[in-house]
């Protein structure tokens, strides 16, 4: 038959418009929008949205740390994304102690094969730029490992800054983008051992160790780096205001510079590490949470387009493996789960509580991320051409969240008890349906890696 699937009756949502009309599947790709389509297979989205995928540019699987791994791995990781309207992750690849970038691309490509359930690609964090790293990085930015992440940040990942300039160099000249995690370094070893050393050593404390001044100051001379050879720069998981701001006034510029934040730190915060008995350690994370002022304002900055994404820097750890931090902060695994939930926690207190228009929801959570890394317009939107990865999302549906009702590997969610109106009832990657009504019901290990274009900046 001429289709494989007709999605009927459905509003279309990109980052452009909204409209209803039906699409057209065949072989994983849209083939036909038109406002009245026919088929065998048919799926009937009356009343709900259709939305372009979720695209995570940030996560963590199956990530060695500390010693410990995040617990997630791409299996349940990516089916617990699939379930949440995800369909594609961009993954860290940390460049182990003594190994090559290579090196690197061929265990996360072990971790991923015959595990993911959805798309996937890998940005490389480079920890080691030696002459092998030089001579490689070219080459693999123009085979579709088109972004690298480099630490500002944790002993023997970290790069100084001569290091970051000159990868900054490299990525202008082979057409990639410098992803960069950025905290002062010094400072948060200043800060700890007076913690340590006056007893300090609650989960807090590892918000107290790491100000926001701290995230700035780096936030500041990254992109004071990019600005001095002109070179595009993307920094993560973005905290608070002040770090914001450095990015919002390096666009204003006129320079390359773009910003991510994360579901997070537009809706918990500091108060959260006062939780008692140790609980304050399920937001362990770097940069940690910010004073609750800051939320309104990050949301400020994504619907003025000041910064341009919304991932999850999604690296769980079950309370058991947070326990290795029990009598000393600084040995608590930093991150927390949200791979799930990001959709529906956006949607609701993005554009439910009106802070958001629904385009501009798509825009930062499918749109941009696609874009900005050489993803698009095979992700990132609903058009002919483009792949048939769509979310079924039902505006009408209540939920509140519970670890009981998420499928992360992990024993709590940092959003638990929060209500959303609004949520991914059906999942379609390249046209197969694999999430209905909160359960994973496609194939295994169908996820393929992407390779990855040049750069969009937006
Ligand atoms: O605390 C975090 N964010 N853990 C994951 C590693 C990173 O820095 O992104
Ligand atoms: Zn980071
Ligand atoms: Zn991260
Ligand atoms: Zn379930």
């Amino acid at each position: 038959s001429t289709y494989d699937l007709v999605i009927k009756n459905g509003k279309i949502v990109t980052s452009g418009d909204s409209y209803v009309a039906d699409i057209g599947v065949k072989d994983g790709k849209v083939i036909e929008i038109a406002t009245c389509i026919d088929g065998e297979n048919v799926y009937d989205a009356k009343g709900k949205y259709l939305i372009p995928g979720g695209i995570d540019v940030h996560t963590h699987l199956d990530m060695p740390f500390c010693g410990t791994f995040s617990s997630d791995d791409f299996l349940t990781g990516t089916k617990a994304a699939a379930i949440g309207g995800t369909t594609t992750v961009v993954d860290y690849a940390i460049q182990p102690g003594g190994k090559t970038l290579k090196d690197a691309i061929d265990i996360w490509k072990e971790k991923a094969e015959g595990k993911a359930v959805i798309d996937y690609g890998f940005h490389l964090a480079v920890t080691n730029l030696d002459d092998q790293a030089r001579k490689d990085l070219p080459e693999l930015l123009k085979n579709g490992f088109s972004s690298f992440k480099v630490f500002m940040v944790y002993d023997g990942m970290r790069l100084s800054d001569k290091e970051l300039l000159e990868i900054l160099q490299i990525a202008k000249d082979n057409d990639g983008l410098v992803c960069v995690h950025a905290e002062n370094y010094d400072s948060i070893n200043y800060n700890i051992a007076k913690l340590l050393a006056d007893g300090k050593t609650d989960p807090v404390y590892h918000a107290i160790s790491r100000p926001q001044k701290c995230e700035a100051e780096a936030t500041n001379r990254a992109v004071k780096l990019a600005e001095m050879v002109d070179a595009p720069i993307y920094i993560v998981h973005v905290s608070n205001r002040e770090a914001a701001d450095v990015i919002a006034r390096s666009r204003q510029e006129g320079f390359k510079t773009m910003g991510e934040t994360c579901t997070q730190y537009l809706l918990l915060s500091i108060d959260n590490y006062l939780e008692p008995d140790f609980a304050g350690s399920k937001y362990v994370m770097s940069p940690p949470l910010r004073e609750g002022f800051n939320n309104e304002l990050l949301w400020d900055s994504l619907k003025f387009s000041k910064l341009q994404t919304i991932a999850t820097d999604h690296c769980p750890f079950f309370m058991e493996q947070k326990k290795m931090g029990l009598n000393d902060f600084t040995k608590i695994p930093n991150g927390a789960p949200g791979i799930e939930a990001r959709l529906a926690l956006i949607y609701h207190n993005g554009v439910n509580e009106g802070r958001l228009p629904i385009e501009k929801f798509v825009e930062l959570t499918s749109t941009n991320p696609a874009k900005i890394f050489g993803m698009y317009p095979k992700k990132g939107t609903i058009a002919v051409g483009s792949d048939a990865d769509i979310v079924v999302f039902d505006p009408e549906k209540e939920v509140t969240l519970s670890v009981d009702n998420l499928h992360e590997n992990v024993d709590y969610t940092p959003f638990e008890g929060f209500s959303v109106k609004g949520y991914p009832v059906a999942t379609f990657s390249r046209g197969d349906l694999v999430a209905e009504n909160g359960e994973y019901v496609g194939s295994e290990a169908r996820g393929q890696l992407i390779k990855r274009g040049k750069p969009q900046l937006v």
